[in-house]
């Protein structure tokens, strides 16, 4: 079982990113004074400003923080302070290049962008602990400070590290984790193409070869190491920082980024989650697939899943106020009226219960001038800065939802082993990345709630039981641990469906010796005959289920039932193997596996929540049109229904039964329209 995590809001407020050193001290006064008005209560500050505290090497100087801090201490403004290390000065890598991350063929990366460094250098580490040191124990203290955010975003701009520092300790884990160089050469299956290594130092992080084609096994065990010297970085700073925080004061960082197992950097490092989202990205997403169906910022609602699986009741620490650009790359329109409110909505529709604003002020320098903020270069009010009082007055109104638990009707299942495999693994990806988004998509469609779940070591049955389905697409990599907890689930009266090449290799990311669905395939009472490709010429593969012809995507395995009781729930209508076993069902316990030789497409998902009784959970209550998102708080017996408009057009949402406008207090039922990108709030 994971444990809870350690801080969560009290009421639901509003922050905004400041940036105190970018600006003439002659403008903070007046810019507190204004965020204060607007309904901001939290400002988050610091996290690029070392050379403020450490200009010269081993110098500490704090008066231009504790300038900054008396005048915030003039208002009830409260602040998160970031540690500074995302952006070591020009003095750490002049002096110590050996800090700086390389790209993989071993050029460097040098300053003049941010997040240079390596996790691994012990002079980076030395140096990271004694500034984060310097800084926690000055401010820490000081009334206003509340919170700190570790870093910025952690594996942003890059994953991926190659420094000899980073060599030097991929070894040391290899040697932990495999003790011989026997066990690693099998389980990097070093015998292919005679890799096998016979002194550790013949061994380095991936590095360049043809096609990029590295040992796959190599290159998980590499993103397990980069994860692991990421959650330690983060780790070793907050150890610093909580020996200066006052009780109460919290530990953060702001995500979600790549090669990371964020649940782990939450547990042991982390009291809260935080999240930077701009779900205006997607507009820069020249060939995004999901265009055509309106949901471009919707799909941050899947990110959202995702971090509510990191930490349920979440922050924003970096939430769009304006248009998305630097000045080398991305290019996006500025939200429209009433979007900065939507997309607002949307993070605490999917359960934060802090939001704050990214940036107070568009920066007039920099890469980043035309990454913009509330504010624009001109420094007047503007509409944005209009639409931020009144998200805060409307929040203000609804603060008592923090803490209000997101109710899902099932849950995705994903873990870190399948993420990373897949990276690298093209076959892996091409399933496991486009069953995901369908699976979301179809939800989306469905308007049913859903929830993502990873499973950790930590994850006990009871953890699964909370669902009564659980998707688990293509879990290629299955233990004998996972094997066992999903089988648990099902007998316990849960619902599993899984899809092809289930349990197709082990935990080194190896091809098992057994009939598919490998470790599952007790469970599911089927064994596979044999799976392929569907390849262009082939055209779309339909299976048959109830007289209903559904697409089995872009990979289909034959199935075989094995057990009396497995029935055949649908039949291939295509390809060499019509007539043959698509989808399965076995009984099990209590419960039931439904097995699905092919992969996902958002019509089959829609398929499997019909037939699961998934589809429309609140269909009762309320009916809602394709362009709007239904997201469902509950805190004791208050249910809010958050209705997102996702559309540049009015839409019409029909409530079938009379409910609260959870703003207004005012009754309503029957037709309600929503203007473009407009968001109402019920409940019962
Ligand atoms: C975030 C980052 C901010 C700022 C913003 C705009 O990723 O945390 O510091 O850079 O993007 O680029």
């Amino acid at each position: 079982m994971r444990k809870q995590q350690s801080f969560q809001w009290e009421a639901l407020s509003v922050g905004v990113c400041y940036y105190p050193e970018q600006w003439d001290e002659s403008l903070w006064r007046d810019d507190l004074r204004r965020m204060w008005a607007a309904g901001i209560r939290c400002i988050r500050i610091g996290e690029f400003a070392w050379s403020k505290v450490e200009p010269v090497e081993g110098q500490f100087t704090y008066d231009f923080f504790d300038r900054f801090l008396a005048v915030v201490a003039e208002t009830e403004m409260k602040v998160i302070f970031g540690t500074p290390t995302a952006t070591p000065p020009a003095w750490l890598t002049e002096r110590y290049p050996e800090v700086l991350n390389c790209r993989q063929d071993g050029v460097p990366y040098r300053h003049g962008m941010r997040r240079h460094y390596n996790y691994n250098s012990p002079v980076y580490q030395r140096l990271s602990a004694r500034i984060v040191e310097a800084f926690a124990s000055h401010y820490a203290p000081h009334p206003s400070v509340v919170g700190w955010q570790i870093d910025n975003e952690i594996n942003c701009e890059t994953g991926d590290f190659y420094s000899e520092s980073d060599t030097a300790a991929f070894r040391v884990f290899l040697r932990e984790k495999y003790g011989s160089l026997d066990e690693l050469n099998r389980a990097w299956g070093t015998v292919f193409w005679n890799q096998t290594y016979t002194e550790w130092e013949e061994i380095y992080v991936p590095r360049t070869t043809i096609h990029n084609s590295t040992n796959p096994h190599q290159v998980l065990d590499y993103i397990r190491f980069v994860s692991d010297s990421a959650v330690r970085f983060c780790k070793m700073q907050s150890d610093i920082v909580r020996r200066y925080c006052k009780p109460g004061d919290f530990i953060t960082t702001n995500g979600l980024f790549g090669h990371l197992d964020n649940h782990r950097m939450m547990d042991e490092a982390l009291d809260v989650y935080t999240y930077d989202s701009y779900p205006n990205f997607a507009f820069c997403m020249k060939e995004d697939p999901l265009h055509a169906d309106n949901l471009n910022d919707r799909r941050w609602s899947q990110h959202l899943t995702e971090v509510r699986s990191v930490c349920p009741h979440f922050g924003i620490m970096e939430q769009q106020s304006g248009a998305l650009g630097w000045n080398t790359r991305m290019e996006s329109p500025a939200p429209k009226p009433g979007q900065l409110t939507l997309w607002a909505m949307q993070s605490v529709a999917h359960g934060a219960d802090y939001v704050s604003f990214f940036r107070w002020r568009t920066s007039v320098m920099g890469t980043e001038m035309y990454w913009h903020g509330i504010l624009d270069y001109d420094n007047r009010d503007n509409r944005k800065l209009r639409e931020v009082q009144a998200f805060a007055d409307r929040l203000h109104n609804l603060r008592e939802l923090a803490g209000a638990e997101y109710e899902a009707a099932f849950a995705l299942v994903k873990d870190y082993d399948n993420d990373w495999d897949a990276e690298l693994d093209a076959w892996h990806r091409r399933l496991t990345w486009q069953s995901e988004e369908e699976i979301f998509i179809a939800a989306q469609l469905a308007h049913t709630p859903m929830d993502i779940l990873y499973l950790l070591d930590s994850t006990e049955t009871a953890e699964l039981l909370r669902y009564p389905v659980l998707f688990c697409p293509h879990s290629l990599i299955l233990t004998e641990e996972r094997a066992a907890l999903l089988r648990d689930y099902v007998e316990q009266g849960g619902t599993l469906v899984i899809g092809a090449r289930t349990g197709q290799k082990d935990g080194t990311g190896q091809c098992v010796m057994a009939p598919m669905p490998g470790l599952l395939a007790g469970a599911t009472g089927t064994t596979v005959a044999e799976g392929t490709f569907v390849g262009p010429a082939d055209g779309t593969v339909c299976m048959d289920w109830d007289g209903r012809e559904l697409d089995t995507g872009v990979y289909n395995e034959v199935l075989t039932p094995t057990e009396p009781e497995t029935r055949v729930l649908a039949r291939y209508t295509g390809n060499y193997y019509a007539g043959e076993p698509a989808l399965t069902e076995r009984r099990l316990g209590k419960g039931k596996v439904l097995h699905f030789g092919g992969s996902f497409t958002r019509e089959t998902v829609l398929a499997f929540l019909n037939s699961l009784n998934l589809s429309e959970p609140w269909g009762d209550l309320l009916t809602l049109p394709a362009d709007c998102e239904l997201c469902v708080r509950r805190k004791g017996e208050t249910r809010l229904f958050f209705v997102l408009n996702y559309a540049a057009t009015p839409q019409t949402v029909t409530l079938h039964a009379p409910l609260t406008d959870a703003e207004t207090g005012e009754g309503v039922e029957g037709d309600v329209v929503l203007k473009p990108y407009e968001v109402k709030i019920f409940r019962n």
